[in-house]
């Protein structure tokens, strides 16, 4: 694995390396899983994390570029994306600029709800801040559909995240999220009203193998 560099991370499913601009991203495997589909999993993830990312710009969303595809592998090779990660930067704003960037995070969830894009792991951790654009990376988990039920869901996560790791500032950046998903997604409306509906539910999250 040294070709692929120097590795930065480890996530649940996936093992991160960086060689000058470029950023590996391998799926590894899960003993707990049956080969079959452990092999099965890797392999759609991957794919699917390559097309949304290039979808996802094309939809006007900032991401890394994808440079390789390999489903042997169960690797994508994409441009690493220098800058902040969204969760470490928010603590660090000032209200009124934290408002803003959530402004921005929710237009950039509208404009991906608009193309029928769901990112399926809408996390802070999954956002980087660079050059005043952000970038959206982490999309193995994510969809092309037009239910309102699955954008929902996204929305679900999303809120999440902000009451667990940045509950000190939770409405304030949930009030500027919905301000830019409202002025960005026609269908904002009816989304956020399925969001109340699943959170009541008490179905917060999508299966996950
Ligand atoms: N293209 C990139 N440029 C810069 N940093 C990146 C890039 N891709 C990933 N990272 C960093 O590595 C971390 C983990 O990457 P990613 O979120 O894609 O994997 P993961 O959370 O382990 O994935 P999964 O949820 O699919 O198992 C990110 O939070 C980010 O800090
Ligand atoms: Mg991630």
């Amino acid at each position: 694995m040294e070709e692929l560099g120097i590795r930065i991370g480890k996530g649940a499913e996936a093992d991160l390396y960086r060689r000058e601009d470029k950023v590996s991203k391998v799926r590894i495997s899960k003993a707990y899983r049956e080969p079959l589909l452990d092999q099965h999993l890797r392999r759609t993830r991957t794919r699917r994390e390559a097309r949304l990312l290039s979808l996802a710009r094309r939809a006007g969303v900032a991401t890394p570029y994808v440079t390789d595809v390999d489903n042997q592998t169960f690797t994508v090779e994409m441009s690493f994306v220098p800058g902040e990660q969204v969760r470490r930067l928010l603590p660090s704003l000032t209200r009124e600029e934290r408002r803003e960037l959530c402004i921005r995070i929710g237009e950039a969830v509208g404009k991906l709800h608009s193309a029928n894009i769901v990112h399926g792991d809408l996390t802070t951790a999954n956002m980087i801040l660079h050059r005043k654009r952000i970038y959206f990376i982490d999309f193995g988990l994510g969809g092309i559909s037009d239910a309102v039920e699955d954008k929902g869901v996204d929305l679900l996560v999303f809120k999440k995240v902000l009451h667990s790791t940045h509950y000190r500032y939770e409405e304030e950046c949930w009030e500027g999220f919905v301000e830019g998903y409202s002025n960005t997604y026609r269908n904002s409306a009816e989304t956020l009203e399925r969001l109340r509906v699943i959170a009541k539910r008490g179905r917060y999250f999508p299966e996950r193998a």
